[in-house]
C-alpha cells in the first residue's frame, strides 16, 4: 500500500523566453552537488532565460503513458509533507519503545493534521513535529524535522522511529540500534549536518532550497524533471511542433555512461565508496546497485552495454513485473538465440534471480538485490 496524499498543485510558471536552450539537462546529470548546474545556466542566460521546472502534470498532458506508470514507481513517493500523508493517523496514541538508550516515543496528532512525538520523560516542552517523510513506504518511510543552528545554517534531525512495509509495522531507524545519545537533541534522533541534509534533500527531491531552517521552492520527488531535467523549453517547442528538437535523452550526447552517471548519482557509484568497502564487499554495499552491476562480467564483457534501463523501465515499477517480464533480459543474451553469450548448465529458463542475484536481508525486514550478477 501507497500513502494516498492530498498533492500541492505545482508551481506554475511565468516568463517562458523565445530562445531556444537546451544544454542544461546533460549538466543536471554529470553533476551531483548541482552546484555547476547553477553557473552553467547563468552564463547561457547572458543570452536567453533558462529553462525552469514545469511540474510533471505538465508532461502528462502529452506523455500519458509515461506518467501513469512513472506514478506506480517509488520515485513518485520520496518526500512527503507528513501532515499530507496518512501517517499521522498510523502514528497517532501510538507509543513506541526505542529500548534502553532511547526511552518511549510517545505520538501525538498536532493542529492541521501535524504528527508530534515527545519522549516519555524526558524535558516536558520538547515536543518535536516531524515534518517529512522520506521513502515511498515500500521498504520504508523515515522522518525528518528540519531547525535552525545558533550559527544560522539549517540542519537536519532524521528521527529514532520510521515506518516500515507500507505503514504495517513501526520500529527503530535502520542504522539506529547502536547510536549512543549524547545531547538532548539525540534522544529524539541523529542529528545531520549542513552539507548532508543538502545532499539527502537532493536525492529525494526534484527540487528544493533549504535555508533558514525551512525548504522552499519544493518539487518533492524524484519527477520527470530530476531526469530529463527543467522543462519549460521543450513544452513551448513541443507546444509550437509535433516533432520538437532534441531535449533530454534525445541528445546525440546521450549514451550508457549518461545514463550510468545519472542513475548513479542516487543509487551511489564507487567513486562514494571507500576502497576497503569495495574491496569486501559487505551485504549492506547490495543496497547500491551500480556498484554491484559495474562489478559483473555481464557489463565488463558486453564492451559496458548492459545498463539499468537494459533490465529496468526507468518511468515504470520494478515491483510491477512478473517473474517472466524480470528475467526477459538475461534470456535475451543468454538464451538459445544468442549465440554471443553463454548458457547456463544449471537451468536456462527460469530462477536466474535467485541464484545469480539473491535479495539480501538489510534489516527489518527490506531486501535488496545483489547486482554483482555472478555464479556464488
Ligand atoms: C505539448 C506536448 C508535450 C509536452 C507538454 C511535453 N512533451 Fe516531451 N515530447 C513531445 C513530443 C511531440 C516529443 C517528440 C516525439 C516523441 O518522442 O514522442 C517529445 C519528446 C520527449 C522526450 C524524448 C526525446 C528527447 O529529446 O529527449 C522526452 C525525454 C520528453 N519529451 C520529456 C518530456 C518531459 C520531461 C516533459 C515535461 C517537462 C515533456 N516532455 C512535456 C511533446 C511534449
Ligand atoms: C534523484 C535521485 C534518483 C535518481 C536520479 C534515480 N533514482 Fe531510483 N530511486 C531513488 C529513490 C530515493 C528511490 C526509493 C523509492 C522508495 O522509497 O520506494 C528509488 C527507487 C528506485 C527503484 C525501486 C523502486 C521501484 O518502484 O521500482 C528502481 C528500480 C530505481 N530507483 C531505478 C532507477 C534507475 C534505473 C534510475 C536511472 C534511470 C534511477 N533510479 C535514478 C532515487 C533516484
Ligand atoms: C546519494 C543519494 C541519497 C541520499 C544522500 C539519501 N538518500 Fe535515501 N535513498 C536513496 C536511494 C537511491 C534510495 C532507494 C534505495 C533502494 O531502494 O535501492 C533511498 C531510499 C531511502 C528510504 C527508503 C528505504 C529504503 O532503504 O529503500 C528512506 C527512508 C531514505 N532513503 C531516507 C533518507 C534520509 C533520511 C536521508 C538523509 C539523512 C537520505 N535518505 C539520503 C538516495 C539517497
Ligand atoms: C529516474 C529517471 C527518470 C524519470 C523520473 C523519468 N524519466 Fe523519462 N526517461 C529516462 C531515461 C533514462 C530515458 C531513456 C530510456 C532508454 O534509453 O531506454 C527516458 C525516456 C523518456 C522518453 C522517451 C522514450 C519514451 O519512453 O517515450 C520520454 C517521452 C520520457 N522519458 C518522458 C518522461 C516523463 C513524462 C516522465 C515523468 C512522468 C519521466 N520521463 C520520468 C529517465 C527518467
Ligand atoms: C547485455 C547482455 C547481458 C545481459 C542482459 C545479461 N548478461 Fe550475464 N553475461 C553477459 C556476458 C557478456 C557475460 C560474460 C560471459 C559471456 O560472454 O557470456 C555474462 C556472464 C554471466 C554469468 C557468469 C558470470 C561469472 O562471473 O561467472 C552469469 C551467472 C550471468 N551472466 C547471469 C546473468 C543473469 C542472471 C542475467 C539477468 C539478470 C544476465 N546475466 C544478463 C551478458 C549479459
Ligand atoms: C541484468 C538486469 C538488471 C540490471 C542491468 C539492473 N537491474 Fe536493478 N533489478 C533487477 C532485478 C531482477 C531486480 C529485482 C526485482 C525483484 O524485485 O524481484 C532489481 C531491483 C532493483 C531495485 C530495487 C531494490 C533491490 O535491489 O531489489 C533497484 C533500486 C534497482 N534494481 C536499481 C538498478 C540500477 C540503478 C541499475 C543500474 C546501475 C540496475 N538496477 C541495473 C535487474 C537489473
Ligand atoms: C538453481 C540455481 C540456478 C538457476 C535457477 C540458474 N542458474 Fe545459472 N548457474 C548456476 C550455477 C551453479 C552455475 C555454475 C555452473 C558451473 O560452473 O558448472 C551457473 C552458471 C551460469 C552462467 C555461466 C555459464 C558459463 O559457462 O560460464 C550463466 C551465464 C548463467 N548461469 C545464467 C543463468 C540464467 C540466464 C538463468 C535463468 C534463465 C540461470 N542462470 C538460472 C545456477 C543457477
Amino acid at each position: 500500500m501507497r500513502f494516498l496524499l492530498r498533492l500541492p498543485p505545482y508551481v506554475a510558471v511565468a516568463g517562458i523566453s523565445s530562445t531556444v536552450i537546451f544544454a542544461c539537462t546533460l549538466i543536471v546529470r554529470s553533476n551531483p552537488s548541482g552546484k555547476l548546474l547553477a553557473q552553467e545556466t547563468a552564463s547561457i542566460a547572458n543570452t536567453a532565460p533558462a529553462a525552469v521546472y514545469v511540474g510533471k502534470q505538465v508532461c502528462g498532458e502529452c506523455h500519458q503513458e509515461n506518467y501513469q506508470s512513472h506514478a506506480k514507481h517509488g520515485h513518485a513517493g520520496t518526500f512527503f509533507d507528513v501532515s499530507q500523508t496518512e501517517l499521522p493517523d498510523i502514528f497517532a496514541s501510538q507509543s513506541i519503545d526505542g529500548g534502553e538508550s532511547f526511552g518511549v516515543y510517545q505520538y501525538a496528532l498536532g493542529s492541521n493534521h501535524s504528527l508530534n512525538v515527545q519522549v516519555q520523560g524526558a524535558d516536558q516542552d520538547a515536543v518535536l513535529p516531524l515534518q517529512y517523510a522520506l521513502g515511498s513506504g515500500h521498504n520504508a518511510q523515515t522522518f525528518l524535522t528540519l531547525f535552525q543552528s545558533d550559527d544560522g545554517s539549517t540542519r537536519g534531525l532524521e528521527h529514532r522511529i520510521s515506518c516500515y512495509h507500507g505503514g504495517t509495522q513501526l520500529g527503530l531507524t535502520v542504522g539506529h540500534l547502536n547510536k549512543s545519545v549524547d545531547t538532548p537533541m539525540e534522544i529524539y534522533g541523529d542529528e545531520i549536518e549542513p552539507s548532508t541534509l543538502q545532499r539527502c534533500i537532493y536525492c529525494h527531491t526534484t527540487t528544493a532550497e533549504v535555508r533558514s531552517g525551512a525548504i522552499t521552492n519544493l518539487v518533492a520527488n524524484v519527477n520527470c524533471e530530476k531526469c530529463h531535467g527543467p522543462g519549460s523549453e521543450h513544452v513551448r517547442l513541443a507546444r509550437e511542433s509535433p516533432t520538437p528538437p532534441p531535449y533530454s535523452v534525445g541528445q546525440a550526447t546521450w549514451d550508457s555512461e549518461s545514463e550510468l552517471q545519472l542513475c548513479g548519482d542516487c543509487h551511489r557509484l564507487p567513486r562514494s565508496l571507500s576502497k576497503k568497502e569495495l574491496r569486501e564487499y559487505p551485504n549492506t554495499l547490495t543496497r547500491f546497485q551500480p556498484v554491484g552491476m559495474l562489478m559483473s562480467n555481464c557489463y565488463l564483457k558486453s564492451n559496458r552495454q548492459l545498463r539499468c534501463t537494459t533490465c529496468h523501465d526507468p518511468h515504470g515499477s520494478v515491483h510491477q513485473l512478473d517473474e517472466v517480464q524480470k528475467i526477459e533480459a538475461c534470456r535475451d543474451c543468454h538464451g538459445e538465440s544468442n549465440p554471443s553469450h553463454v548458457p547456463c548448465p544449471v537451468n536456462n529458463q527460469t530462477g536466474c534471480i535467485e541464484c545469480h542475484m539473491p535479495a539480501i536481508d538489510q534489516s527489518q525486514g527490506i531486501k535488496f538485490h545483489d547486482h554483482w550478477i555472478r555464479v556464488r
